[in-house]
């Protein structure tokens, strides 16, 4: 029992934890956005990797790679997002470990070290994964209105990426069921069952990531589903003498020294932070939300759950206000 305790407080204390996987050559790596961060990569066998060519890539999840750095010597390069935000550790001559600064909800994915040197060449792979949320969006019109770059735009606007099928399935095996189809980031429409039914996709076919497939990023329209990580900020709930419209929220958040919240905020501050508030109120995008992590009644009774009042009339004044205060 103490000893699993301590194993608990080690990982809380611990915002990072590398865990070896079954092949030497694998390894995961799990950490919060605006952490910095090392993955490793180390070439034992050789004398040195001086004179070795050092090169790190980003592989995307439409199977592109991305260029994050390359070393030479003395000669270093950083590419893209990637500048001046990453660095070879180089804790002694076989240390070719890279250290990315700074992480933003871009940075998860898998990344491959290649070590040349014409005889003795090495490759090891890591696997970066952020705490986070998975959650569907759609827009005021209603559902099923982005093509794909609709819906890159739309989870930007939310402080969150379009998801991958890693992020999502992860999200369906802790329980999320949606019946609407959304983007992931492969270009794949996709929505996660955990309760198989008539309207989703009929009750014999077995609980699962149901996927359309790879869609015509122009030309088809579904919704999405944005990803976001641990908060840099603080989310609440404004208290206020009175109801507000929009604009209103927005000024009271304003003078409260914040912003009015993203609803990606407010995701991550109830998945990850556990935030509990029965008040509805304007999030940044109009609609109107409430986040509930201890069912009761009257207050989301049978399930946690984000609840989604809709996207009133902005000049309502009916609802309340939840701010965002990002860390100086
Ligand atoms: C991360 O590294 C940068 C640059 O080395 C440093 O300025 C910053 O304080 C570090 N941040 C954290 C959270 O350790």
């Amino acid at each position: 029992m103490i000893a699993l305790f301590s194993l608990a407080l080690f990982f809380f204390a611990s915002n990072l934890h590398v865990e070896a996987q079954d092949s030497e050559s694998r390894i995961k790596v799990y950490a919060n956005r605006g952490d910095n961060i090392t993955l490793p990569c180390r070439l034992d066998g050789l004398s040195n990797l001086f004179g070795n060519r050092i090169k790190w890539t980003k592989l995307e999840d439409d199977s592109t790679e991305t260029d994050v750095l390359l070393s030479m010597g003395f000669h270093k390069k950083t590419y893209g997002n990637f500048q001046d935000r990453v660095y070879l550790l180089e804790e002694d001559d076989n240390d070719a470990t890279l250290v990315i600064t700074n992480l933003d909800l871009k940075d998860y994915g898998s990344y491959r070290c290649e070590i040349i040197n014409g005889m003795n060449d090495k490759t090891v792979e890591v696997d970066l994964e952020l705490q986070g949320v998975v959650f569907p969006y759609s827009p005021r019109l209603g559902r099923y209105n982005f093509n794909f770059q609709n819906a890159e735009a739309a989870c930007l606007e939310q402080d969150a990426v379009v998801a991958s099928f890693e992020q999502l399935y992860e999200e369906w095996r802790s329980g999320l069921d949606w019946c609407n189809a959304g983007w992931l980031n492969d270009g794949t429409v996709q929505y996660p069952i955990t309760k198989p039914r008539e309207p989703c996709g009929g009750v014999r076919a077995t609980a699962g990531l149901r996927s359309y497939g790879r869609r015509d990023k122009y030309n088809s329209l579904y919704d999405v589903f944005c990803f976001t990580a641990s908060l840099k900020g603080r989310f609440y709930y404004l208290i206020q003498p009175k109801k507000l419209n929009y604009d209103e929220a927005v000024n009271a958040c304003e003078r409260d020294g914040a912003e009015i919240a993203k609803v990606g905020h407010m995701y991550a501050a109830w998945k990850l932070h556990g935030y509990d508030r029965c008040d509805a109120g304007w999030l940044a995008d109009g609609s109107v939300r409430y986040p509930i992590s201890r069912p009761r009644k009257n207050c989301s009774p049978t399930e946690a759950a984000v609840r989604f009042v809709g996207f009133p009339d902005k000049k309502q004044k009916l609802y309340g206000v939840y701010c965002f205060k990002p860390q100086p």
